[in-house]
């Protein structure tokens, strides 16, 4: 970040001197006030519960121009990468700041690929849960549990340390949520095939047998990489921000990326994909297509609690660049899998046609992000609803361990600790009555 030509004066009504804080600018995107020395020169703190207006740190991994509905990776537009490059591309690209080349491409899958298998124990960890227990409980867990087993890679002061818990979150991860699945199901665990793709080697863990060979789809293979690299990052969101604290007390890794992990299980969040395919299935139970006026009365309704779910976001006051491939995304698996009729796709283009017209929506500028038809892609595929978030999990580990590194290595990185606007009881005593 750069001092920029300009400085802010912040005055007060009552008299007191005002004072004056520098303004930084980054390379794109909104210049930054500098209020680290506030409190010191005016004994008061800044109020910004939601991080509305508050920059929680320098990055240069992940930038969103929400008006412009424009995601960018390391500066490269999402759409480019979705149909040029594959996820360990772009898990590569993430971690290092450049595409690889052809070698390092080959090496990078190798050694992700290296590190697909957990420790054996981990299955004997994984018992413990009771079969029907939600998969982002079991995930946050078994993540967690990862510094139980690799003690060798916990310390977050050492670059080799941090390098080997990268790679091994990001090869482990489809492993896992895989495991909570064969779980939940009773089938048996399928160990990691190298040979095949990231996401290939996922469908086969999640679907495969010991009984038969199983055959990658290649359409199927292509959507689900496509589903991680749309959620592979996406600047200081919530889980993000979470990874970030959690990371600056100087807990491990592990830890860190698991509290990432329960983060982003909430319903605002990663939730929204699961939260999102039971409302379609709740407006199907109940007529379909023909309730979707009455459905959309509700939402406008402050008093109903009721909320378009996969609709509106908190950068994006535009179209959800994802969400626009995720539909074409859509559009292919449903054709390869010959169900062009689905009828929860067909009622989600009619909300998303009346919502995009409607004047409650137009106003607040609420848009489909990108978990309005990525609930519909992984259901086709035969992800169960309750997986929906482990995915995202496991796409957004990438993202979460390239900030926690980026703010380690931060000469400015200090432990995260707000402050507050006290509005409880002022001192008092313990009446003398008071007596055990
Ligand atoms: N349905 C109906 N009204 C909405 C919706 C929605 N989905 N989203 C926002 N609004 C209204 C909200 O009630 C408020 O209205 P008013 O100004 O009259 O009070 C206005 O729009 C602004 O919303 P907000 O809640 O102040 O916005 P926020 O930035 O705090 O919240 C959000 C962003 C994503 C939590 C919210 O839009 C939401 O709950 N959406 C549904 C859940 C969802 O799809 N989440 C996934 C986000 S994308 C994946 C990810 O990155 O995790």
């Amino acid at each position: 970040m750069k001092l920029v030509d300009n400085k802010a004066t912040l005055s007060f009504s009552n008299g007191s001197p005002s004072v004056e804080m520098p303004v930084y600018g980054g390379s794109i995107g909104p210049d930054v006030i500098d209020i680290r020395k506030l409190y010191a020169q005016t004994g008061m703190f800044t109020y910004d519960p939601g991080f509305l207006s508050t920059a929680s740190c320098q990055s240069a991994i992940t930038y969103i121009d929400g008006d412009k509905g424009e995601l960018l990776y390391r500066g490269y537009p999402i759409e480019q990468l979705a149909t040029q490059a594959d996820y360990l591309d772009t898990c590569f690209l993430l971690l290092n700041g450049e595409l690889p080349n052809e070698k390092e491409r080959g090496d990078f899958h190798k050694l992700v690929t290296n590190h697909t298998m957990v420790n054996e124990q981990m299955q004997f960890f994984l018992r413990g849960f009771r079969r029907d227990a939600h998969p982002m409980a079991v995930l946050t867990g078994l993540i967690g549990a990862l510094s139980a087993f690799y003690h060798d890679s916990t310390d977050i002061n050492n670059p080799e340390h941090r390098r080997i818990a990268a790679i091994r979150l990001i090869a482990k991860m489809p492993t896992l949520v895989a495991m909570s699945y064969k779980y939940g199901v009773g089938q048996p665990y399928m160990y990691p095939r190298n040979e095949l793709s990231y996401s290939g080697n996922f469908l086969r863990m999640m679907f495969g047998t010991p009984c038969e060979d199983y055959k990658v789809n290649p359409v199927l293979e292509k959507a689900l990489d496509r589903i991680f690299i749309l959620h592979a990052d996406h600047e200081q969101n919530a889980s993000t921000s979470t990874v970030r604290l959690c990371g600056s007390s100087g807990t491990n890794p592990f830890a860190a990326i698991a509290a990432g992990v329960a983060c982003l299980w909430g319903p605002a969040h990663g939730g929204a994909n699961e939260a999102c395919l039971n409302m379609l299935e709740d407006i199907q139970r109940q007529g379909g297509v023909a309730k979707v006026g009455e459905f959309m009365e509700k939402v406008k309704d402050k008093n109903s609690g009721v909320k378009l779910m996969g609709f509106g976001h908190r950068v994006y006051k535009n179209y959800d660049p994802r969400a626009k491939l995720m539909q074409e995304t859509c559009n292919e698996v449903l054709a390869e899998l010959g169900l062009e009729n689905d009828p929860l796709f067909k009622l989600a283009k009619e909300l998303e046609k009346i919502a995009l017209e409607d004047d409650y929506f137009v106003q607040r500028k609420l848009y489909p992000n990108v978990d309005f038809y990525s609930g519909i892609v992984q259901r086709a595929i035969g992800i169960p609803v309750s997986l929906f978030t482990g995915i995202f999990a496991l796409a957004r580990t990438v993202g979460w361990i390239a900030q926690l590194n980026e703010m380690l290595a931060d000469p400015e990185y200090k432990i995260g600790r707000p402050r507050q606007l006290f509005t409880g009881s002022a001192r008092r005593d313990v009446p003398a009555t008071f007596k055990r």
